[in-house]
Order: C-alpha cells, then sequence, then structure tokens
C-alpha cells in the first residue's frame, strides 16, 4: 500500500515539475535529452578576434587597427589583434579542432579591409581571397559547413574616415563589397549573414566609447547607423535573392543581440517590453514583423523628447517607403546571439544625460540580479530562463521565424577546468530545448567561441575559448578546455547528459571526421 502511495506521489511530483517552465531546467537536470533530428552544433569566431596579419600580404588597415594602434591602453590589457590567434597562418590547425569537435559547421567572418584594401572594388587583393578559399576548402574538405559573415566590426579605416555607417553612401560601398564576396565564394558558402550585431555596432561605436570607431555621438550617431545599417543589409539581400540565390540556392540572413529582460516587477512590463523594442526592435521590427518600419514605440518616444529638445525633426531617422518594403522580410532565418538577462525598472526621476541619448529616450532603467551567477565579463551573468523567454517572445512577435543560435558563451579568466562554462552550457541549451519542445523553431546552435580570442576592449583578459589560447607560446598552442570535450560529447551523442564526465587526458578526432 505504502509502496503504491509512493508512486502516486512520485508521478503527481513529476507532472508538477513538468507544468511549470522554470521548474522544468530543474526537472531535466537528472535525464538525458535529446536534440531535435537535423539540428546542427557549431562554433563562432571573427576576423580581427582571430586572423592577426593584421598589414600581411597587402591588407589595409581597420578601425580596430586604428583604434588599437593609436590609443593602446583603451584596450584592458593594452593589446591589440595584429597577431591575435595567428589563424591566417593557423587555419589547418584551427580546422583540426573542429573535426576534433565534430562540429557541423563553422562561423567565421571576412575581413573587408583584406579582400578591398582601397575599400572599393577597385583592387581585389588575391592573397586575401586565397586566404578564404583555403579556410573554406578546407572545412569543405571534412564536411564542415562554413556560415561566413560578411560583416563582424572591422569596418575599412578610409571607410570610417568618410563617415562609416552615418554616411548614406556606405549602401553603396557595402553592396560592392558583398557582390564580390558572393562572386568569390558564393559557389562553396551556402550561409551568409550580413551584419553581426547591428546594436553593438551602432549604440556601442556610434553611441559610446565601448567598441570601435568609439563616436560617442548619443542620441544621434546610433540612429544614422541604425538607418543605413538595415537599408545596406537589405539591399545585400535582395542581390542575393535575384542574382545568386538562383544559381547557388544559399540562404542569407542577419544576426541580432538580444538580451533578456525581466521587468522588476508586474507594473514595470511595459517598461521591460520599451527596453526590449529599443534594443531588439529597432533592428527586429523593420525586418521580421508584419508592418516592418521601426517600432511604433521607438518612433514615438523619440520623436517627442527631440521636440522638446528643440530639433526640427525627430533624431530618429525616416525609412521612405520603398525602403520599409525593401527591408521587410530580407533575412531567411532570425541569427541571434544571446548571452544574458536584466532586470528593467522605471523611475522618472531618473535623469539619464545631460545631452540626447537613446538611453534617456527611452527612460527605463535596468541592472543585473545579484543572485545571477557572474562570469569574468561584467555584463554576463548566467539566467538560462531568461533565454527560454527570449526565444518564446522572438517567436510570438515575429512570426515564428527560423532561429539559428548563432552565438552563445561565457567568459572566465581562463584555465582548463572550466566548471563553471560547463555548467552555462548546459543550463542554455536545456533552456533551449524547453523552448524548442513549447513550439520555437530553432535549428541550429553556435558556441561562442572555438578558441581565446581578442575580446574587443577587454583583450586578452576575458577568455570564451572551448580552447584555451595560449598567448606566451611562440606557436600560440591551443588545448582543449574540459568544455571542449563536453561539447563534443553532446555532439556526437546529439543529447545533453548534465552528469557526463569526459576524460580529458587525450583530444582525438572521431572516425568519419
Ligand atoms: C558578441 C560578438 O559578436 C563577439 O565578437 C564577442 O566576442 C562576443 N559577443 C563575446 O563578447
Amino acid at each position: 500500500m505504502l509502496y503504491k502511495f509512493n508512486i502516486v506521489l512520485l508521478l503527481l511530483v513529476s507532472l508538477f515539475l513538468c507544468s511549470t517552465n522554470a521548474k522544468i531546467i530543474d526537472g531535466a537536470k537528472h535525464s538525458i535529452r535529446q536534440f531535435p533530428k537535423g539540428f546542427l552544433f557549431g562554433t563562432a569566431t571573427a576576423s580581427y578576434q582571430v586572423e592577426g596579419a593584421w598589414d600581411s600580404d597587402g591588407k589595409a588597415e581597420n578601425i580596430w587597427d586604428y583604434l588599437t594602434h593609436n590609443d593602446p591602453c583603451r584596450i584592458k590589457d593594452c593589446s591589440n589583434g595584429d597577431i591575435a590567434n595567428d589563424s591566417y597562418n593557423k587555419y589547418k590547425r584551427d580546422v583540426e579542432m573542429m573535426r576534433e569537435l565534430g562540429l557541423d559547421f563553422y562561423r567565421f567572418s571576412l575581413s573587408w579591409s583584406r579582400i578591398l584594401p582601397t575599400s572599393f572594388p577597385d583592387k581585389i587583393n588575391e592573397a586575401g581571397v586565397q586566404y578564404y578559399n583555403n579556410l573554406i576548402d578546407e572545412l569543405l574538405k571534412y564536411n564542415i559547413e562554413p556560415i561566413v559573415t560578411l560583416y563582424h566590426w572591422d569596418l575599412p579605416q578610409k571607410l570610417q574616415e568618410l563617415g562609416g555607417w552615418t554616411n548614406p553612401h556606405i549602401v553603396d560601398w557595402y553592396v560592392d563589397y558583398a557582390r564580390i564576396i558572393f562572386e568569390n565564394f558564393g559557389d562553396r558558402v551556402k550561409y551568409w549573414i550580413t551584419m553581426n550585431e547591428p546594436r553593438e555596432i551602432c549604440y556601442q561605436g556610434y553611441g559610446d566609447t565601448t567598441m570601435a570607431p568609439a563616436l560617442n555621438i548619443k542620441g544621434i550617431g546610433e540612429y544614422l547607423c541604425a538607418k543605413n545599417l538595415l537599408v545596406a543589409h537589405a539591399k545585400v539581400y535582395r542581390i542575393y535573392e535575384e542574382e545568386f540565390k538562383p544559381k547557388y540556392g544559399g540562404l542569407i540572413g542577419i544576426t541580432l543581440s538580444g538580451s533578456w529582460t525581466e521587468p522588476e516587477s508586474e507594473k514595470y512590463a511595459e517598461a521591460a517590453d520599451d527596453v526590449i523594442q529599443f534594443e531588439i526592435g529597432i533592428y527586429a521590427h523593420p525586418i521580421f514583423s508584419e508592418a516592418g518600419d521601426f517600432p511604433p514605440i521607438m518612433k514615438e518616444k523619440v520623436a517627442k523628447k527631440s521636440a522638446t529638445q528643440g530639433f526640427y525633426r525627430s533624431r530618429l531617422p525616416e525609412f521612405t517607403k520603398e525602403e520599409i518594403e525593401m527591408i521587410r522580410g530580407s533575412s531567411d532565418f532570425f541569427g541571434l546571439n544571446h548571452y544574458s538577462s536584466n532586470v528593467a525598472y522605471k523611475n522618472e526621476s531618473i535623469n539619464f544625460f545631460d545631452e540626447p541619448s537613446s538611453n534617456d529616450d527611452l527612460g527605463v532603467a535596468s541592472y543585473k540580479s545579484p543572485d545571477w551567477s557572474s562570469s569574468a565579463s561584467s555584463w554576463l551573468k548566467s539566467v538560462p530562463w531568461g533565454f527560454y523567454k527570449l526565444l518564446k517572445y522572438i517567436t510570438n512577435n515575429y512570426n515564428d521565424p527560423n532561429i539559428i543560435i548563432t552565438e552563445n558563451g561565457f567568459s572566465t579568466y581562463g584555465g582548463l577546468e572550466d566548471d563553471d562554462r560547463i555548467t552555462y552550457f548546459r543550463d542554455y541549451l536545456d533552456a533551449m530545448l524547453d523552448a524548442i519542445e513549447d513550439g520555437c523553431n530553432v535549428t541550429a546552435y553556435t558556441a561562442w567561441s572555438l578558441m581565446d580570442n581578442f575580446e574587443w576592449m577587454q583583450g586578452y583578459v576575458e577568455r570564451f575559448g572551448l580552447y584555451e589560447v595560449d598567448y606566451s607560446s611562440p606557436d600560440l598552442t591551443r588545448t582543449p578546455r574540459k568544455s571542449a570535450f563536453v561539447y563534443k560529447n553532446i555532439i556526437s551523442t546529439r543529447s545533453l547528459n548534465h552528469h557526463y564526465e569526459p576524460d580529458t587526458t587525450v583530444m582525438s578526432i572521431d572516425e568519419g571526421h
């Protein structure tokens, strides 16, 4: 009798655990979860962060070369990407690591100033093209699908001097560059990403000092950048769609960064949604919503503030009707870089800045809960349920797109025993599986990063790699961390087991890779 009672109790408890999403995350930890059939796994890097060879074989200067050479100690350890991981010369070792992990795909980016040293199509640098041909061919030789980002933050310095993303002519410059890329690599690359994280490009680079070109022209620079970037992205999408897709049949989309914003309490629900509109909606609404254009709340808020501040027009530029149409639907998938979450509250007495700024336009403050576990990066705390909520939000608000997680990862200060990173990956993958079970169309996952690399303003201090890079060794030796063994197991078993303990003594390439 007691035995039967226990079984009923157990059933009731498991039913209860499965009835709330938060609980699923805890409840699943004792079980092994399978990934859906056809789900793909990869890792990512970006040109400036790993290539090095900053002026080799005809490459010209980009905005990160310029910033790190002219103001070295703006970077935490006064370092730069001159050599970085020397992937320009060590790409074969990089691909070997991907084979060790058993990756389905590798996401990397192209350096505009390596391919077009004048920034324009008048001179194509054959050595630069050759480097990417070699990398692509090496990947394909081992059945690793290349996912190629056209622009991951390293704008040619000359274009910056012409105004960069605030100059509307950049649309033509970017289109010319993209056309050369498609002509040279389109026969072998089937997945394209036009831009990596427009928000960080515009908000941090033009509206702040935390990314190159560090212009800090708040409330104006980031909005001009956003408009031109969206038009440039969409034009390239349309060109690929018309001229290259019929020949090559690839997919092309954009990668947006997105944190989840949780209201501090129910009364801040609208405020939290406003944050999401300013951070994600600014790019997602024009591309993925039914109506297109910037989010209505954003247009309203910026116009209102601009008027009270004495501007003659809204600081948020307008799209033409044709531009709205061209941008609407201009992505074959929703590329999402997700790392963390924030809590939002509203306090009318907060005076954000004396001058106009997008934070002031938004008028909502946010913070990270001290209860969330920390990484080496101040902006990155582990909040797996935020990932679940964001995936649901994207599915519900942007027409159930095919979501590709183009980045997710955790920073440490180095060391091979990276249990905190393993816990982060497992918890986030669990949350993602919950979202998939609850109807989100997530089809691929990318761990950031294959290996440690130049982490922008943080130099080589904050480490994101599955492989540790020894920057003091002449070979820039890459060594698998414990997390590399765990990720390898996830990929080979296509399942998530929180209790798997890897044997970290030997890393080898499995048959078929
Ligand atoms: C997003 C960026 O795309 C990547 O370049 C960066 O290293 C990671 N986040 C970690 O900060």
